[in-house]
């Protein structure tokens, strides 16, 4: 058993609804704090002299500095499993050239895939180690990771092997995600119709029989899938078993209404969303994840998150970190940036980065500090939560606990 503490403030996050917007006022806020936790789970929260008192024979962790404590966060949406770099894509974009443009010159998801499908298990388990690293200075201990640039069997397999393989050199949990159909590989000989029928008689299996991973993910684009094709096959992958999650809105509207209708867990992306898809998601059980760092990396509108929080919605934020649309990594900070635009509270974006973006990953047991959580949570060396997203990712955790340990 051990007490950490004493906190000025920590930020609990706990004793709010799953859905809809939140005023910064019904934040619970424990001033003079302590967290007391067992193997790794959070026994209790609350007054640091009262739990001291209560439970005199647990070890002390002493907190100096009189700092604050909040929830680790929670990256739902990342494609950190990669080879390569895309900046002169970046380069491209922003000189004026088109979608297409780059494409040609080598550009685009296919040059990831080249590349990834380039790299050997063990190169790319380093490069999502090293960039699990960096998210969890920022104080996020879950990470979901896609595969989706390897499209076909065995490069698919290898991405989703080498990060189970992640998953034993790290305390941070990684979430899989299949998302086979990111793109219908240049390599593949039939129509986009048979590639999904392919990823669900070839692909999918094999993930389900390894245990690689109990979500998929589709691309529904114009660029990539149809929207009808792009229902037949998550109705399938459901049947196989799996949660369904979907890049939707991101371009063109519609794909979102499919998010809903299959019973997504998530529906990412949304800047093209309109009025009515925004209703139809926030009347819905599926979360709605804002990924801003898409909308910085590509110079696209944000998603609208305050429409969707003032409908009833859930939102999550989460940072797409990819080597393309969102190579930027740094979580925080656009969800700072994304809260200046949409005019979100602190108690908006703290939630959106914390239980509601667990509750996307299907994960009940984290993203608040209260009685039987796991002990995931980072502390800063600031006398004001607000500074977290004030100081708009500049300012980090002194610590990150995961499981009751600190682990940086
Ligand atoms: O979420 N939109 C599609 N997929 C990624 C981009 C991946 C890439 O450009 O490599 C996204 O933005
Ligand atoms: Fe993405």
């Amino acid at each position: 058993m051990k007490l950490s503490g004493p906190f000025r403030q920590i930020v609990t996050l706990d004793h709010l609804p799953l859905k809809g917007k939140l005023r910064d006022e019904n934040l619970e806020i424990i001033t003079n704090g302590g967290i007391l936790t067992e193997n790794g789970q959070i026994l209790e929260v609350g007054n640091y002299d009262f739990i001291k008192q209560k439970f005199p024979q647990s070890e002390i962790d002493l907190v100096e500095n009189q700092q604050i404590a909040i929830p680790a966060f929670v990256d739902a949406h990342t494609h950190i499993c990669f080879g390569g770099g895309r900046a002169n894509d970046f380069a491209m974009r922003n000189s004026g050239k088109s979608y297409l443009e780059i494409a040609e010159s080598g550009g685009g998801i296919w040059s990831s895939v080249l590349h990834t499908r380039a790299a050997s298990g063990g190169e790319l388990t380093d490069g999502i180690l090293k960039r699990v690293r960096f998210l969890l200075k920022q104080g996020i201990t879950t990470i979901e990771i896609k595969s989706g640039y390897g499209l076909n069997v065995d490069e698919e397999l290898k991405m989703l092997r080498a990060i189970k393989k992640a998953q034993t050199k790290t305390d941070a949990t990684l979430v899989p995600t299949c998302l086979a159909a990111h793109l219908k590989p240049k390599d593949f000989e039939g129509s986009s119709q048979d590639y999904l029928n392919y990823i669900i008689e070839e692909i999918l299996p094999k993930v389900k029989a390894e245990k690689l991973a109990n979500r998929v993910d589709i691309f529904v684009e114009k660029s990539a899938f149809q929207q009808e094709e792009s229902k037949e096959f998550l109705l399938k992958a459901k049947e196989l078993g799996f949660q369904i999650t979907v890049h939707a809105d991101q371009f063109t509207s519609g794909s979102s209404r499919i998010a809903v209708e299959v019973g997504a867990k998530s529906a990412d992306h949304l800047e093209a969303s309109i009025d009515a898809d925004i209703e139809f998601l926030a009347n819905s059980e599926t979360v709605a994840i804002a990924l801003p760092g898409a909308s910085l990396g590509l110079g696209e509108p944000f998603c609208p998150a305050r429409k969707i929080l003032d409908n009833g919605g859930i939102l999550a934020i989460a940072s797409d970190w990819n080597p393309g649309s969102a190579p930027m990594g740094q979580l925080v900070t656009q969800a700072s940036i994304l809260a200046t635009y949409q005019k979100l509270s602190t108690a908006e974006v703290l939630a959106a980065l914390t239980f509601r973006a667990a509750y996307a990953l299907d994960l009940h047991d984290r993203g608040i500090l209260a009685k039987g959580k796991k002990a995931d949570f980072a502390i800063y060396e600031t006398d004001n939560f607000q500074n977290i997203l004030y100081n708009q990712g500049s300012l980090i955790p002194s610590k990150v606990y995961i499981n009751g340990k600190s682990v940086l």
